[in-house]
Formats: structure tokens, C-alpha cells, sequence
């Protein structure tokens, strides 16, 4: 069995084992005591500890030294919990040299939040050759390179794992990060420094400050042994390499991650001290030297039919490579290059990534299952006999909405073909026609609300006069699939985050009248102790269990004002409109009453909302229905009496010359392209405008500058050349 090797002078990768402790699954393989701890005599509970104690060093030797552990991991998590177990009774028993002590890092509640230095971005993909061809072009056109001036592209896998940053000052690892939204992750340092793939320092030759970026996961055999390991003992059984290698990183307690079998791939990098190479390749050639891990099978290339080879290959190879990948990444080479094209939102213009074909697979649909919702959208999904597409069990796959039901004519009954693509739900494709059934009939989609009987009707949009392709209900309140939904949304991770409060939580307090709307979840425990039946007596819940959720609850008391307005589950309003609402208005009071004020379209309200950056009037539009519903207005009240909502941070500034100016290029410009222009300003904060008016600060002229520049000198507009525009934005 292959599994990573942890630091061995590395506390931290000797941390206790609770978090992860997987109940009942761990009897007879280790000496755990039978007699419940309650019971124990001081005497007995003495001389268990002592031998506990022992037990569970003799396994950290042999797991950790020699790499070759005697028990299974829930067998060795049931010894250390019973040993704390132990210690709560007897706290006397507490040595310094007892195992629960020897830990560097206590096993976190949550994961502390870590904003990132520099963004971590995701990637624009490509699905054809036509869209390689594209790219390639598109970079030669964006930095104006002639049809004979060299453009160099490296190829490399697309490793189907998880993001990672990992932080280096001074030479030593001090911050290991996941992408989390892009802008703040989770802080996994104890986590990472478990991996042994990730040296705790770098040579004398690395700057102060590295942060390399890169991606963790777990390859195919170790994964399999894993799983195997996992079902054996009654574990978790994980569906991909991927989920295992998500779930061993985000685990609460570090001692969990060190016996996961985690690697990881340098492939990039954030804030730097210094850049000590011109290209991409020799970059990730040097992280190599500093001891990091990187892919063999990255290539240069110098067209677009040398990436297509390129990609060709690695396809060829995937069933070899022993990790899964899900396509291959280009990078333009030279990393000045890299600089001029810069970003376009969340993805560099310097890379793309090109996806391997969807996986299919064909089963029978078994039924057609009608899902609301918390908007009211009704959705059908094709109750699948479960199938393998691409190495996943798939039971369930969407068929989006009625008219594609229609289009597709699926019935029930039929032989489908499912595919899969990277995370997305599977879908649907098409129905295998020589295979249905007899009898089969078209697919009637209902008109009423299958989860509380009311209307479900296809609004038409007012301004396109068309009908919306959602058939939603239109019971609102009184309808339960709406409500638990909401809740659902309310605590998902991106949302309020509340540990032990899931799916299945809710949906369970949601039925027997605890949680009925946001409020209630922090009333919960108050309720709870003047209740008879309490939550420890519930199935499935005991003293320790509730005791953990209550303090989640109350670990989210506090939260950011974007998580609050993102959990309300408004329409069209997800992370990043969240985030920008939030920044706009600073906190919550300034945001509730502006978009309240907002309801009346003639209020300076609305116009203010309407001209945040960023913010259309779909938008504009969902919020203020939403405010203006007194039922929503009542259920915030009772929310924000019982939370504490932090106030957002104002976007950073940026400073530079040209912040918060607004230019306008005109005649042709020589040494960048239009687009180069315009990119490179609004990096720098500046707005960039198509024409001339009296709101224009700066107006930048080429040659062959007409009509703009005559209006520039009307109005009494600075005019700048290119080479003074060079000089001002890179302060020559
Ligand atoms: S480069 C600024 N290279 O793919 C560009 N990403 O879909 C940073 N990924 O978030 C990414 N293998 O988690 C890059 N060789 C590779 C990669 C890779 C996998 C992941 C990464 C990224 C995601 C974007």
C-alpha cells in the first residue's frame, strides 16, 4: 500500500484522531476497552490510559518511521479517541508526554479564512481544435505579433485534483491555502505540511516570498487502496480520486489528512518576491530544483497544430499516466508575454484549457422525478439505473427543463445515453429509439406544484414577450419544497457554512416544525433547552453531537455581509454579485434600507443601485422584489436580531496614476493593440470610454485621431500620445 509519508519531525502530523472517527467500524482490531468510560474506576482507567498510551505510539512508529501501519486507520482513530475519551473523565491523567498532547497544531473547529495575495484564477476552456486555433490566434492579434515572429506555448496535463497554494517565507512554508472562491480560501497548513510531496522548506536560492500555486491529488492506486481500505472497515466509500483528495485536504484534523496518500503538482504561482526566470517552462523547471514536484509531460510548442499534437499525445497516454486528468493546459511561454495579455475576469488571456471529449455511457431511465426548487423552478430529473460514465456511479442525471423533454422526447422507460463532463450534473444526451419499450408514453410534465399542489405556470418575460423555458410554482410561502430549499441554500458551504447542518438536517428539522425559516436555526439550542424532547434524543443524535452543532451555530453568529446577502438565495444573485453588493454599500443597515428605498423606480435609491459596477437591472430588479415582499422583510428582521453581520470591506483601491479616470483611445496606436490598451487601463483602475464627453479625463491620440480629438480640445481635455501614455502608466 502507498501512502504518503509525513514530515517525521513535523508535529503536526501526529495530531488526535476525532474528527474523522468513523464509529463502530473499528471493534476487535484493537485493544479498545469494552467497559464504558463512565464506568471505568480511577485504577482501571490508570492502567488502560497507560496502555492506550503505548498502543498508540507503537503505531505512530510504525506508520510514521517505517511506513508500514498494523492496523487500519479507524482502528487507530478508535484508540486515540477513546484515550481523550479517557483524559475528559480523568483529567488528572493528562501527562505532558500522552499522545493527545504531542499534537503542534490543535485540530481546528473550521478552517480559518485566508484572503489571497494574489487572486487564484481558474481557466477559459477549449472544446475543439477550431477553439486552439482561436486562441493562438487571438494572443497573436492581442500582441500584435507579426505572421513571422515566434509565439511559444507549453502543453502539460490538466491535473483533475484541487487547487493549492502553498506560501513560503523566508524559505519556509508558512501558509498552505485552497482556492475557495478564488479571492479567500481555507487555511490548510497543518493539512499540507502532511503531504509529503511538499517540502517544509526551499533552497538558499528561492526568493523571501514564493507562493506556489498548484494541484493536489490522489492517483489511481492509491485511491483504490483506499477505497478498498475504507470499504473494509465500513468507512467512506469515496466516487472519484478527486472527491478522495478533496476530502482528505479539507479534513478538520490533520492526523486524517497524514494518512491519506496526497500528492501534488507545481504548475504556477502567485505573489512572488522575485521572478527568477523569463518563461513559464524554466519556472516550473525551478520549482523541480526546489525540491517541488512537477509534470514530466510538459512540452513547448510553437504553433497551434504543435499544441493539437501535443494534446493528441497526452490523450494517448491518460490510461498510463496513473492520475486522472480532464484535458490539457497551454500557457504562453514568455512571461512578459504572459504580463502584457493579463486577465479577462476570472481567467488569464495567456492560457486555455483544452477539455477532453465528455464521457458517455448508456442505462435505462427508469423515471421521471419533478424537483422544486427555491425559486419555485420546477426540474426534471431522469431517475437513472445506475450506471459507470467515466469511472463515477451516475443514478441521476437532469434533463433541464420541459421543452428539452420534449426536443429529446424522453419517456419513461427509455434507453438513454448519459455523459458526464468534468463537475457538471450529468446529462441526458439522447434516447436510444430501437430500444423503447412498447407502450412507452410521451412525457406529461404537471402543471401543479408536485410538492404542495399549486399552479406551476411559465411566466412571460415582459420586455422579449416570451415565455421563460422554467415552469415554477406559485404557492411561494406555502409551498414546503421552496422553503426547505431556501434553507438548504441558506446553509450550503458558500452560504452560512454550518458544519453538521446539511441536506438532510434540514430537511428532517424542517418536518417535524424546529427550523422554519433563517431565524430559527440560531434559536435552536435556546429552544432546545426549555424543550421535553431534546435534540441529544433524537435518532441519529446523541450529547456529543448536538452539543457540536449548537456550537457551529454559534461559530456563525458573526458572519460577512456578502455570505448574509449570497444565503438569502435571491434570484441571479450569486458569490460575486453578493461580493459586489456588499463592497458597494458597506453594511447591512445601508444595504437593506437602500435596496427598500430602491422599490420605487423613481427613488435616487434605484438609479444608485443600477450604477454599481457590475450590477445590471436584472439584478437591481430580483433584489428590490425581494426587499419589497413584507414576508421577506419580516423573516430578515427576526434574522438580523439574533446575528452580528460584519461590514464588507470597500474594494481595494488601486493605485496608479490613471485609478478612477475615465480615458478614451482614439486614432491607432502602434505598440500595443486597442485591446492591450483598454485591458491594460482597466487594470490599473481607469474606466475606458468609446467617446469624448465632459465626464472624459484623458484622452490618448495615434495617428489619424479625428472627430474625438477635436472634441477633446472643445472641452479642454488633456491629450496625451502613446509614448506619454507608456511613460505614465509604467512610470518611466
Ligand atoms: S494553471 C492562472 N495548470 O484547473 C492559471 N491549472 O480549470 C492557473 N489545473 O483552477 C491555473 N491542472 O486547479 C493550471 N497544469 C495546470 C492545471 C491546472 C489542473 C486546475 C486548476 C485550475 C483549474 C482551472
Amino acid at each position: 500500500m502507498t501512502r504518503s509519508t509525513p514530515d517525521r519531525n513535523d508535529p503536526a502530523a501526529r495530531g488526535t484522531a476525532t474528527a474523522e472517527a468513523s464509529g463502530d467500524a473499528v471493534a476487535g482490531e484493537a485493544a479498545v476497552g469494552a467497559t464504558a468510560v463512565e464506568a471505568l474506576t480511577e485504577a482501571d482507567a490508570r492502567a488502560e490510559h497507560a496502555a492506550l498510551a503505548r498502543e498508540i505510539r507503537a503505531n505512530d512508529e510504525a506508520y510514521y518511521r517505517e511506513d508500514a501501519p498494523v492496523i487500519s486507520d479507524a482502528a487507530y482513530d478508535a484508540l486515540r479517541r477513546r484515550l481523550a475519551e479517557i483524559e475528559a473523565r480523568f483529567p488528572e491523567l493528562i501527562s505532558p508526554d500522552s499522545p493527545t498532547q504531542t499534537v503542534g497544531v490543535a485540530p481546528s473547529e473550521t478552517f480559518g479564512e485566508v484572503r489571497h495575495a494574489v487572486p487564484m484564477l481558474s481557466l477559459d476552456n477549449a472544446f475543439t481544435e477550431e477553439d486552439v486555433a482561436d486562441f493562438v490566434g487571438r494572443v497573436r492579434r492581442f500582441l500584435r505579433l507579426g505572421a513571422d515572429e515566434p509565439l511559444v506555448v507549453t502543453a502539460e496535463p490538466k491535473i483533475d485534483g484541487l487547487s493549492l497554494s502553498l506560501r513560503y517565507e523566508n524559505r519556509r512554508l508558512v501558509l498552505a491555502a485552497t482556492r475557495g472562491d478564488g479571492t479567500t480560501g481555507e487555511n490548510v497548513t497543518a493539512n499540507a505540511r502532511t503531504i509529503a510531496d511538499i517540502p517544509d522548506t526551499l533552497p538558499a536560492d528561492a526568493p523571501d516570498i514564493v507562493e506556489v500555486r498548484g494541484e493536489c491529488y490522489m492517483a489511481h492506486a492509491d485511491f483504490a487502496a483506499l477505497n478498498a481500505r475504507e470499504a473494509e472497515e465500513g468507512g467512506r466509500v469515496f466516487a472519484n480520486p478527486r472527491n478522495a483528495a478533496a476530502g482528505s485536504l479539507r479534513q478538520l484534523d490533520p492526523a486524517v489528512t497524514a494518512r491519506r496518500p496526497l500528492r501534488f503538482f507545481a504548475y504556477a504561482w502567485g505573489e512572488m518576491s522575485g521572478v527568477p526566470e523569463a518563461t513559464q517552462y524554466d519556472m516550473v523547471a525551478r520549482f523541480g530544483r526546489w525540491g517541488l514536484p512537477v509534470n514530466p509531460r510538459m512540452t513547448r510548442c510553437d504553433s497551434a497544430e504543435a499544441l493539437i499534437a501535443a494534446y493528441r499525445a497526452i490523450e494517448a497516454d491518460r490510461a498510463n499516466l496513473g492520475y486522472d486528468i480532464d484535458g490539457v493546459v497551454y500557457k504562453v511561454d514568455r512571461l512578459d508575454l504572459q504580463q502584457r495579455l493579463g486577465f479577462v475576469s476570472r481567467s488569464p488571456r495567456w492560457a486555455i484549457a483544452h477539455k477532453f471529449p465528455a464521457e458517455q455511457a448508456t442505462t435505462v431511465l427508469e423515471r421521471i422525478e419533478i424537483q422544486v426548487g427555491r425559486t419555485g423552478a420546477l426540474t426534471p430529473v431522469a431517475k437513472l439505473k445506475p450506471v459507470t460514465v467515466g469511472g463515477v456511479v451516475v443514478s441521476n442525471a437532469t434533463l433541464h427543463n420541459e421543452d428539452e423533454i420534449r426536443r429529446k422526447d424522453v419517456r419513461e422507460g427509455d434507453t438513454v445515453i448519459v455523459q458526464r463532463a468534468g463537475d457538471v450534473i450529468p446529462q441526458v444526451v439522447s434516447v436510444v429509439l430501437d430500444k423503447r419499450p412498447e407502450g412507452a408514453e410521451p412525457f406529461v410534465f404537471p402543471t401543479v406544484c408536485p410538492a404542495c399542489g399549486s399552479h406551476a405556470v411559465r411566466e412571460v418575460n415582459p420586455r422579449t414577450g416570451r415565455e421563460d423555458v422554467v415552469r415554477r410554482c406559485t404557492g411561494g410561502l406555502i409551498c414546503p419544497a421552496q422553503a426547505v430549499e431556501r434553507l438548504r441554500h441558506f446553509v450550503s458551504r458558500h452560504a452560512l457554512d454550518i458544519e453538521g447542518l446539511g441536506e438532510k438536517q434540514i430537511v428532517a428539522f424542517f418536518n417535524d416544525g424546529l427550523i422554519a425559516s433563517p431565524a430559527d436555526i440560531f434559536t435552536l439550542e435556546a429552544r432546545d433547552a426549555r424543550s421535553l424532547k431534546k435534540l441529544k434524543d433524537r435518532e441519529g443524535w446523541g450529547a456529543t453531537s448536538a452539543r457540536n452543532l449548537f456550537a457551529a451555530i454559534e461559530a456563525r453568529r458573526r458572519i460577512a455581509l456578502a455570505r448574509l446577502i449570497f444565503a438569502l438565495g435571491i434570484r441571479h444573485v450569486g458569490e460575486t454579485t453578493a461580493r459586489l453588493l456588499a463592497q458597494a454599500f458597506g453594511t447591512w443597515e445601508a444595504f437593506a434600507a437602500a435596496v427598500t428605498e430602491a422599490a420605487d423606480r423613481t427613488a435616487p435609491a434605484w438609479h444608485e443601485l443600477n450604477a454599481i459596477d457590475g450590477i445590471g437591472e436584472v439584478v437591481a430588479e430580483a433584489v428590490t422584489d425581494f426587499f419589497a415582499e413584507a414576508h421577506n422583510r419580516d423573516a430578515l428582521r427576526l434574522l438580523i436580531a439574533e446575528i452580528e453581520v460584519e461590514r464588507a470591506e470597500p474594494r481595494v483601491a488601486i493605485e496608479s496614476p490613471v485609478a478612477g479616470k475615465t480615458v478614451v483611445f482614439t486614432g491607432s496606436l502602434e505598440k500595443m493593440t486597442r485591446d492591450e490598451a483598454k485591458a491594460r487601463a482597466e487594470s490599473l483602475g481607469a474606466k475606458v470610454a468609446g467617446s469624448v464627453s465632459a465626464k472624459t479625463d484623458l484622452v490618448v491620440a495615434g495617428p489619424g485621431a479625428g472627430s474625438k480629438l477635436k472634441k477633446a480640445a472643445e472641452l479642454g481635455i488633456e491629450v496625451i500620445d502613446e509614448d506619454a501614455w507608456l511613460a505614465l502608466v509604467e512610470g518611466r
